[in-house]
């Protein structure tokens, strides 16, 4: 693993935008493992920026998203898939519809869907990339500490500190899903290579816990030392001093 300091969120945003498009350029039917939050929205404008410029023939790329919440309608300005139609699907509307997946937080029976999603998954083969964020306590999807390492996609309760975390970006902390959706850490293991993008003060203790270099389900993200092919991109914030 290597964790690399590009300065700001804007170098390490556009770095990671370049990555996706490249992919895409190069291979036309990648498959891209997506995540969304905060640390993500600078990400997607660069890349459609690159689409737009270029015209990119996206046709035959299959997208997952990470997670998705529970009991949210999908049409909730809060839920991921309104979240990826604005930043990416609805701003460079080239995609191919039925090549989109995110998991289905409204479904009635949600070990079903979980089921499902897991097999789309498995299906079309690795991921190419799969792009993450972290959370202040470790967690990747919602992967929360004690996730098992096996963990397949799966409904997640989610953490007090996740809940907090969140709730910035709903009116009020009650508003804020009491589940998730989640590809589990085995799933996102699968990816052939996985980008994890990390910005601010308050994301230095996970990133500190990262480069502590032991593996414990107690920080979901130190699974990350066990795949052959992963860079984490910090801006200075989020990068620990290093002790001498
Ligand atoms: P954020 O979320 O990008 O909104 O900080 C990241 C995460 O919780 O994985």
């Amino acid at each position: 693993m290597k964790i690399i300091n590009l300065g700001s969120e804007a170098n390490a945003s556009f770095y990671v935008a370049s990555e996706l498009f490249k992919q895409m350029l190069y291979q036309k039917d990648s498959r891209l493992g997506l995540a969304t939050g905060g640390t993500m929205v600078k990400v997607y404008d660069y890349l459609v920026e690159l689409l737009q410029k270029n015209q990119l023939d996206v046709s035959q790329v299959e997208t997952f998203n990470l997670d998705e919440y529970v009991g949210l309608a999908s049409d909730h300005k809060e839920s991921y898939c309104q979240y990826m139609k604005h930043v990416l699907f609805g701003a460079y509307p080239h995609f191919t519809a039925e090549n989109i997946h995110v998991p289905n937080g409204e479904a009635a029976d949600i070990e079903a869907e979980s089921k499902r999603y897991e097999a789309l998954l498995e299906e079309g083969g690795p991921l190419d990339i799969q792009i993450l964020g972290i959370g202040q306590n470790g967690h990747i999807g919602f992967n929360e500490p004690g996730t098992p390492f096996e963990s397949l996609t799966h409904c997640v309760d989610l953490t007090e500190s996740t809940i907090k975390a969140n709730s910035r970006y709903f009116d009020s902390i009650d508003d804020v899903p009491k589940q998730a959706i989640s590809m589990g850490l085995s799933s996102i293991m699968k990816a052939k290579r996985i980008i994890l993008l990390a910005f601010g003060e308050q994301k230095r203790e996970a990133i500190r816990h990262l480069m502590s270099q032991e593996v414990t389900t107690d920080v979901p993200a130190t699974i990350l030392h066990r795949h052959p092919h992963v860079e984490v991109f910090v801006d200075d914030a989020a990068m620990p001093e290093i002790d001498k």
